[in-house]
């Protein structure tokens, strides 16, 4: 009945969010697929408008799609009453934004801000609990200070604590390297990379930013509103290497689409060749085998070099 993954902590399938106002549409999301397993760290890169802060609004429970099935730790989010939906946002998912406003009130100490975070939801021991969080992100020594007496690094440490403050199962970043220098930005996502590791949460990163993949194990690449490439990184005996694959969604038909790169570099058009072999299909332009009096004849082995 649904292609949501049960065991998936992030599930998307044919996600569409098309904003709409004064006459103008914009498909900010086309029929998105992802899925995140449980305990993973993954890197969503993508160009600006492209559609990450979409998707990460909806993943956060702010907004909702205009069609397909997104679901997190279990939770359809399609189909949450109002106070399920606050539940949600207080306790399953932390979120870290790119604007340190966004994630600190500026009135507040580091420490109160994480307490904060737990008052709203009820959580208990949560003295003792703040100073764990901020000794875990190396920052208990900066607990009394705002976050105008704290560097960009220091201030996203203090967002990471506020996120898991409630011991979320997912954790969702909206660039939380965005505004800092590169040195910090790739200490900020170590801390990520650790609380990733040590406290099991599964966390998803959007971000414009291609070095983020270095410290990920898995990239997504998202492009006009639809993830394509991923690229895997291993950390082997003979060092790191990583491995770009491309993929595409088949729905239930069997329609694929071909990234529009592929499409025109091999000049498929109409109608398209497939083979099929013990693995896999072959896809290949069929203009080939087409008869001379065809739109544009093609000698073999001549370069079809016009734009
Ligand atoms: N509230 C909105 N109303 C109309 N268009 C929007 C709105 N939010 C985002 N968009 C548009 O949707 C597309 C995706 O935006 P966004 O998700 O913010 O991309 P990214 O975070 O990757 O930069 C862009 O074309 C953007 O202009
Ligand atoms: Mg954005």
């Amino acid at each position: 009945m649904t292609t949501v993954q049960e065991d998936a902590a992030i599930s998307c399938s044919d996600l569409v969010r098309i904003y709409s106002g004064e006459g103008v549409e914009v498909q900010a999301l086309q029929g998105l697929n992802l899925g995140v397993a449980r305990g993973e760290l993954v890197a969503i890169i993508g160009a600006s408008g492209s559609g990450k802060s979409t998707l990460l609004g909806i993943l956060s429970g702010l907004d909702k799609p205009t069609a397909g099935r997104a679901s997190v730790a279990g939770r359809d989010l399609l189909s949450l009453t109002r106070k399920q939906r606050l539940e949600y946002r207080r306790r399953v998912v932390g979120f870290i934004w790119q604007q340190t406003e966004r994630n600190l009130l500026p009135y507040l100490t580091a420490r109160e801000n994480v307490m904060m975070a737990m008052t709203l939801a009820g959580t208990p021991n949560r003295r003792a609990r703040s100073s764990e969080l901020l000794d875990v992100l190396e920052i208990g020594r900066l607990a009394d200070r705002l976050p105008s007496q704290l560097s960009g690094g220091e201030q996203q440490r203090v967002a990471i604590a506020v996120s898991l403050a409630n011991e979320p199962q997912v954790l969702l970043a909206d660039e939380p390297t965005g505004e800092l220098d590169d040195a910090t930005s790739a200490e900020v996502l170590e801390v990520m990379r650790g609380v990733n590791r040590e406290l099991g949460v599964t966390t998803l990163i959007v971000t414009h930013d291609p070095a983020v993949s270095e410290h990920v194990r898995r990239t997504v690449l998202i492009r006009d509103g639809r993830t394509s490439t991923e690229v895997f990184r291993s950390h082997g005996e003979g060092g790191e290497h990583s491995v770009a694959e491309e993929f595409t969604v088949i729905d239930r038909s069997g329609r694929l689409q071909l990234p529009a790169e592929y499409v025109s570099r091999l000049q498929l058009r109409d109608r398209v060749r497939l083979e099929l072999e013990q693995t896999h299909v072959r896809v290949s332009p069929a203009q080939r085998v087409q008869e001379p009096s065809a739109q544009r004849p093609t000698e073999p082995g001549d370069e079809e070099d016009r734009a």
